[in-house]
Order: structure tokens, then C-alpha cells, then sequence
């Protein structure tokens, strides 16, 4: 068996060689052009002249465009057509893309960018939420609200109200390899290798920008140097740029940002405020709810409805709340606008209600696990008590959520059961607060936090992929299909799932380059569903060719065709046994066809966003995770001691790959969460444009003791070999870091810390000096 085996990924050797071929790798042809952006200065104004003849003048260039160059659409948004690869007269944030400039050298199109003379009347510029909120700058006509019962009167009614509010700063995602795109004339249309997550929007996107069919425009992604959402959308642009100049001057392309350029030009995770207000019962649980969520989106729609959707289907993270209001303002800011990172609105969501818990626990004076605990979804079979006996006398009814979804199988409480007792979390806790009351300058805290995430795409419609599988007359077997690679080991979970299907080894499999020459109209690889829907569609195609020959053999050696057998690399077929490529070349010779295409669609899900009523999700996954940290009272300095994981993907296909999720998702949603701070000045400029001023988390700060496990239980629904998707929610549990934090602040003094985040040393401080009523 090639699944549930701990295989390293396919590039393992590739990546640590420095042999992985990026985009940037591939050889380019004689005379290739290099391109790049000339940017905007300001924040919000109006172009009233455009001077590029200084940029002409640079040795080198062979060509500058500007928006009335563009022969056909000028267009690179992932939604709502409101997003000009150039800027149209006017300028819409410090950063955007005023012209294009095509030259023999990378380093020439860089140096004569610079030369123009852009002549901008500023207009005022609404940077900040509250800028924002007060000239009623919504995207989407106005806040989105959706409601269970009657929260208002639930929080009336309760015997305590808990309100705060908690300030979220957004994230680059610093892959790092930047954006990329090399565009390759050819007869009739065009080739793009790019580093997308997307490569049929790329595909539309060209073909919208040149004139052309989808059939003329070919896009391939054989690897990504990391994405993480960055790459859904925001490969457009310099993808289109390189297509137009390729165009232009019938010569092969390649637009590359700089990572200040890349910085400065692409979106980010949304900043978040959000806003709350509980009522409480005496033992803390949860009687009504409202949030208000106010997004900061940036200049164009780009996803950020579907983002900002997501994080109110988070806001319940794993907690019942019978009564429950969420008002959601999706706010344009001239900025950069904000887009996909790993859980995709969810983690901003999940902290939402992870501080509400916070809050109720300091202010109620409960015991924070145990107050988590008291307001689980209820577990539909009671645990522990179910063996023996009449089994359904223990269930009690599935819960529905805010949004109408059953959670049938939340296994959360026996998680942080088990989480609680291996990490020791009751004694660690009582010994720190020991500690704590004997050290006035450092201050230790721990903190538990669950995670809940939804698994499918919400634009429902996106939940489908295809597949296109060869299997050659040596047995050897080559797979396309839509998803691509971004480090995170989709291609070596798919070869698996074809080498289960044909029962050979991981040698026989090799997986092609993302195409969509090869397999159309696909999704994203996105929403953690790549394993989910690629690998279905994978097993689909192998499962068709695998019955073309059993029932080839069946008929050859007088068995039936369910009594042909593939295991170990061998067919046994009746009193028969051949080798795999035996097999194959007996199809081969009595001309069966050994390719075929799979599809899959995702069963059971329904969403109507409007009512915001359904059931977006196929399942959930799940994840429990215990931070302790230290901090520096004087300082506000800070480190992650100690984490304790246990991580839900259910059955798991490659527990080595799945662990590297885990621990690259926590180490990820903690850098969010504490040293990656994003500051803009007072014009809208991005400050932290480069590793020196925008601090990601070293090898030095991940966690020094670091136990992560795997839950194992396989999932309930019919999943690809009941694993579950693990791309993205690890990532949350990250936010247990912040609350460990909140915690040690909370040591230093009787009164609420209310921590923003980041919670950088600055952040820090200021939460000590409040918990000390200072
Ligand atoms: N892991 C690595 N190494 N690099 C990445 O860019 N992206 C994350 C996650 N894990 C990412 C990663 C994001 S945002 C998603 S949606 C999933 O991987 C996408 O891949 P999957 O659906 O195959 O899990
Ligand atoms: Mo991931 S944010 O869904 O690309």
C-alpha cells in the first residue's frame, strides 16, 4: 500500500539540492525581454500627465506600455472586472502599476521604471477602517448580516455581558519565491509557465487580455516556491504583462518581481477589527453573541467577499451559540487589496471567538479550558460511555451552527481530552502560576485553543476537478490533473492515491506539470481541497483504465472481472499472475485503451450566501493546540516555550507530509499573530516592504519543545480514503500563541490585558501596563 505511508515529498531531494526548477529556472530563449512595473507614488489621485520619455531613453528598453497600449481588456481581477492591470486615470494605492516597461534586461527594465515623470493631483486617500467606515466606502452596497435568533435579547436577558473589541493586523506571505510569469509566443496563441495556484484564471485572464480563445492560450505551473493564497489571484498581473509584451514584440517575455516590488504591489491577509458583545449564564456559557466585523479590503474586490464570508462562518470556531448576529463590513481602502492567505478569513473569524472566551474566562473568573469545554457543540455520541448496550440511547441530536450546518462529528472534546492529558496542562498551568507569583520581571502564560474548519470551496461550483491518467506499455503510469504544487506535497498524495489504485509502487508514478492543455476549466488549489478533489479525480480515471483491463484479463483467463486482483505490483487474474506491466501489455496487444479522465465533484454541500443558510462544508476538520510562552515585563519581548498539537486529518494519507503541514501551519499562524507587523505611514507608503523591517518567524523561533501528533481517526463522510484536508487549518492553531501571550499579560495585573495583534514587544508592553491598570 502506497497511502498512510510516511513518504517525503516528491522534490525533497530537488528543493534541499537547489535543483527544483522554478519558473525562474527555465531556460529562456535567445533575445527573452524582461519587464517591469512603474508604480504609483501616492495613494489616491488623478493621472494628469504620464512622461515616459526619460523611460525610453534608458539603453535597453525596447518598449513601454501604458493602459491605452493595451489592444484588448485591461483587466486582472479574480472577480469583479474592477482591478486594470494599469492604472486608468486615476491611482488607486501607493504601489499600483501606471506602465509597463519591456527591456533586454531585468536589471534595465528596473533602473528605467524609475525614470518617469508622473504628474498625480492627490485626493484624499482612506487608509485606515475608520477612514473608511466614515465615508461609507463598502464594497457590496453595504454590511453583510446574518443572524440566529434574537441575539440582542439573549445578551439582554443574560445575567453578564462581556464586550470588547480586538484589532487584527494583516500578513504578507512572504513565499519565497516571488511572483513569476514567462510568456512563450507561439503560431497561433500562447504558452505561460507561471507560478500560479490558479492556472485556468490565469488562462481567462490572458485570453480576456489578448483577444484570444481559452483554446489559444496554453498555462503551466510545474511548482511553486510557496503561495499560501498569495498566488491565487495575484499572479494575474505580471502573468498578463508578460502575454501583452510577448505579444507586442513577438518575443518571448518574462516579468519577475523584486520582493520590495512584490511587497509593495500584491495584497495581503486582511486587517481585521472586530468588535463583540456576550451574554453570559454565571458558568460562562454562552447565551447570545454579536460581532461586528469590520475588513479592510484594500483598493479592489479581489476575493474579499468570499474571505470576509468565511471568517463569519468561522465566528463560532467550535462553540454552540444559540444566539447569534455577525455584521460584516467589507471596507475599501487606498491600499493594496487584500487577498487569500491560508484559511482564507477563517483564522480572523476563529480569534474573534477565541478572545470572547478569553474574555469571559478573566472576567468570570473560570478556568479558561473549562469554560471552552462548557461551550463545545455537543458531541453527538457521548464519550466513553458508547460500548456496550443501546448505542443511540447515548446520542444526543447533531447541533447546527449560526449558518444551519450539523457538526455530526465533532471530536473535539475527546481531542483536547487527550491534548490536555499528554501536554499536562493542569499541572504546567498551576506550576506557572507559582512561577509567576515568584518572578516580578518575567511572566510565563499557557493557553489551550481549539480549531473548527470548514473543508470545501463556498462558491460551491468550484467543487469539482478533473484528471487525466496514461498508463504507458511498461507499466509506468504518468497523472495530469488540475491541481498544482506549492510545497505543500499534493503531487506525492495523488501519485499515492494512483499507485493504491493499480496496487504498484511510487516509482511507477510520475505526475506531469499542471496544464490546461491537459485537464480544463479547473479550480484553484485552494480551500485545502487540492488531495480532496484532485485525488478523487485521479482515482476516478485510475479506477476506469484498472476496469478496462481486469475485464480484458476476466475475459482472457475465465474469472469474473471483480476477481481480478492489483497488489504488490502484480495481477491476478484467475489461476493467473503477471506483473503489472504484463497486465498492461496483454490490454495493449488486444487494443484496449490504457488513458482515461476522471471526474469528481463534491457531494452533499448547498449555500445560499445570501440568506447565509446551508451547508458550504462537506466536513470539518479539527485541531486542538497548547502554547506556553514567556515575556519580558520590561521589554515586551517574547518567546514561544513549548507547543503541544494534536491535528485531525482524519485517515491520514502521508502522516510525514501532514506533520510538515502542521508544523509549518502553527509556526505560520504564530509569526501572524506575533512578529509579523505590517505598518503603512500616514500616506498610504507600506513601510515593511523587505525582510528587514518585516519580521517572519527563523528556525530560531519556532517552539523549542514541539510535540505535534496526528488525531487518526478516519473522517466520517466518504473522503478521498477518509484523510482529511490539512493545508490550511493548522494555521489557526497558532492562535494559541496569542492567547498564551494574553495570559502572561493578564499575570502581570487584575484588569483585562486586551492584546492586539500582532503582539509584537510594543503590543506587548502596552498589554502589561493595562493589566496593571497603568
Ligand atoms: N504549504 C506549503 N508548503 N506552501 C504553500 O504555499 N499553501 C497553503 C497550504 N499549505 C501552502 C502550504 C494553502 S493557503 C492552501 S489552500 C493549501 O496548502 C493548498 O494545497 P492543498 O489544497 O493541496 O492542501
Ligand atoms: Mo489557500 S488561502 O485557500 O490558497
Amino acid at each position: 500500500m502506497s497511502i498512510r505511508e510516511p513518504h517525503p515529498h516528491d522534490s525533497a531531494r530537488l528543493h534541499v539540492t537547489g535543483a527544483a526548477r522554478y519558473t525562474d529556472d527555465i531556460p529562456t530563449p535567445a533575445g527573452t525581454l524582461h519587464l517591469a512595473f512603474g508604480l504609483s507614488p501616492v495613494a489616491h489621485g488623478r493621472i494628469e500627465a504620464l512622461d515616459l520619455s526619460a523611460v525610453r531613453a534608458v539603453p535597453g528598453v525596447v518598449a513601454v506600455l501604458t493602459a491605452a497600449d493595451l489592444p484588448h481588456g485591461n483587466d486582472v481581477s479574480p472577480s469583479v472586472h474592477d482591478e486594470p492591470l494599469l492604472a486608468q486615470g486615476h491611482v488607486h494605492y501607493a504601489g499600483q502599476p501606471v506602465f509597463l516597461v519591456v527591456a533586454r534586461s531585468h536589471i534595465a527594465a528596473r533602473k528605467a521604471a524609475r525614470r518617469a515623470q508622473i504628474d498625480i493631483t492627490p485626493l484624499p486617500a482612506i487608509l485606515t477602517l475608520d477612514q473608511a467606515l466614515a465615508a461609507g466606502a463598502w464594497f457590496e452596497g453595504g454590511p453583510v448580516i446574518w443572524a440566529r435568533g434574537d441575539a440582542a435579547a439573549a445578551i439582554a436577558a443574560a445575567p453578564r455581558v462581556v464586550e470588547g473589541r480586538i484589532e487584527i493586523g494583516g500578513q504578507e506571505h512572504f513565499y519565497l519565491e516571488g511572483q513569476v510569469a514567462l510568456a512563450l509566443p507561439e503560431d497561433e496563441g500562447i504558452t505561460v509557465h507561471a507560478s500560479t495556484q490558479h492556472p485556468s484564471e490565469v488562462q481567462h485572464k490572458l485570453a480576456e487580455a489578448l483577444g484570444l480563445p481559452l483554446h489559444s492560450v496554453r498555462v503551466e505551473v510545474r511548482r511553486m516556491g510557496g503561495a499560501f493564497g498569495g498566488k491565487e489571484s495575484q499572479g494575474n498581473a505580471p502573468a498578463v504583462a508578460a502575454a501583452i509584451a510577448a505579444r507586442a514584440t513577438g518575443r518571448p517575455c518574462k516579468m519577475r518581481y523584486d520582493r520590495d516590488d512584490d511587497m509593495i504591489i500584491t495584497g495581503k491577509r486582511h486587517d481585521f477589527r472586530i468588535d463583540y458583545r456576550a451574554g453570559v449564564d454565571e458558568a460562562g456559557r454562552i447565551l447570545g453573541l454579536e460581532f461586528r466585523h469590520l475588513v479592510r479590503c484594500g483598493w479592489a474586490q479581489d476575493l474579499s467577499a468570499a474571505i470576509a464570508d468565511r471568517a463569519m462562518l468561522h465566528a463560532d470556531n467550535a462553540y454552540f451559540i444559540p444566539a447569534m448576529r455577525i455584521e460584516s463590513h467589507r471596507l475599501r481602502s487606498n491600499t493594496q487589496s487584500a487577498t487569500a492567505f491560508r484559511g482564507f478569513g477563517g483564522p480572523q473569524g476563529m480569534l474573534g471567538v477565541e478572545r470572547v472566551m478569553d474574555h469571559i474566562a478573566h472576567d468570570l473568573g473560570i478556568e479558561p479550558v473549562t469554560l471552552r469545554r462548557a461551550n463545545f457543540y455537543a458531541a453527538p455520541v457521548a464519550t466513553g460511555e458508547a460500548s456496550g448496550g443501546d448505542i443511540s440511547a447515548k446520542m444526543n441530536a447533531p447541533q447546527e451552527t449560526h449558518y444551519g450546518q450539523k457538526v455530526d462529528d465533532f471530536i473535539l472534546p475527546e481531542m483536547v481530552a487527550e491534548l490536555t492529558k499528554s501536554a499536562a496542562y493542569e499541572a504546567r498551568r498551576a506550576e506557572i502560576e507559582a512561577w509567576n507569583s515568584r518572578n516580578p520581571i518575567l511572566k510565563r502564560g499557557i493557553a489551550l485553543s481549539p480549531v473548527k474548519f470548514g473543508i470545501a470551496f463556498t462558491l460551491t461550483h468550484l467543487n469539482q476537478a478533473g484528471a487525466l491518467v496514461h498508463v504507458y506499455t511498461d507499466g509506468s503510469i504518468r497523472l495530469n490533473h488540475g491541481g498544482t504544487e506549492m510545497g505543500q506535497g499534493l503531487q506525492r498524495k495523488v501519485a499515492q492515491i494512483a499507485a493504491a489504485a493499480f496496487g504498484v509502487g511510487l516509482d511507477a508514478v510520475q505526475v506531469s506539470a499542471t496544464d490546461t492543455a491537459k485537464v480544463p476549466n479547473t479550480s484553484a488549489t485552494a480551500a485545502s481541497s487540492g488531495t480532496d478533489l484532485n485525488g478523487a479525480a485521479v482515482q476516478a480515471a485510475c479506477a476506469t483504465i484498472r476496469g478496462r483491463i481486469a475485464a480484458h484479463l476476466a475475459a482472457h483467463h475465465g474469472c469474473a472481472p471483480a476477481e481480478v486482483h492489483f497488489a504488490g505490483g502484480r495481477v491476478f487474474a484467475g489461476d493467473a499472475e503477471m506483473s503489472f506491466a504484463e497486465a498492461v501489455q496483454a490490454a495493449y496487444m488486444a487494443r484496449v485503451s490504457l488513458s482515461a479522465t476522471g471526474f469528481y465533484a463534491t457531494p452533499k454541500i448547498t449555500w445560499d450566501r445570501t440568506a447565509g443558510r446551508g451547508r458550504p462544508f462537506f466536513y470539518y476538520a479539527y485541531g486542538a493546540a497548547i502554547t506556553e510562552v514567556v515575556i519580558d515585563t520590561l521589554t515586551g519581548e517574547n518567546r514561544i516555550l513549548r507547543a503541544d498539537i494534536v491535528h485531525d486529518a482524519g485517515a491520514s494519507l502521508n502522516p510525514a507530509l501532514d506533520i510538515g503541514q502542521i508544523e509549518g501551519g502553527y509556526v505560520q499562524g504564530a509569526g501572524w499573530l506575533t512578529t509579523e507587523e505590517l505598518v503603512w505611514d500616514d500616506q498610504g507608503r507600506l513601510l515593511t516592504h523587505a525582510p528587514s523591517t518585516y519580521k517572519i518567524p527563523a528556525c530560531s523561533d519556532r517552539p523549542r519543545v514541539f510535540n505535534v501528533a496526528l488525531w487518526g481517526a478516519e473522517a466520517r463522510e466518504e473522503t478521498i480514503h477518509r484523510s482529511k484536508a490539512v493545508g490550511e487549518p493548522p494555521l489557526m492553531l497558532g492562535i494559541s500563541a496569542h492567547l498564551a501571550l494574553s495570559a502572561a499579560c493578564a499575570a502581570c495585573g487584575p484588569h483585562w490585558p486586551d492584546l492586539r495583534a500582532p503582539a509584537t514587544p510594543e503590543a506587548v508592553l502596552a498589554a502589561v501596563h493595562r493589566a496593571r491598570g497603568a
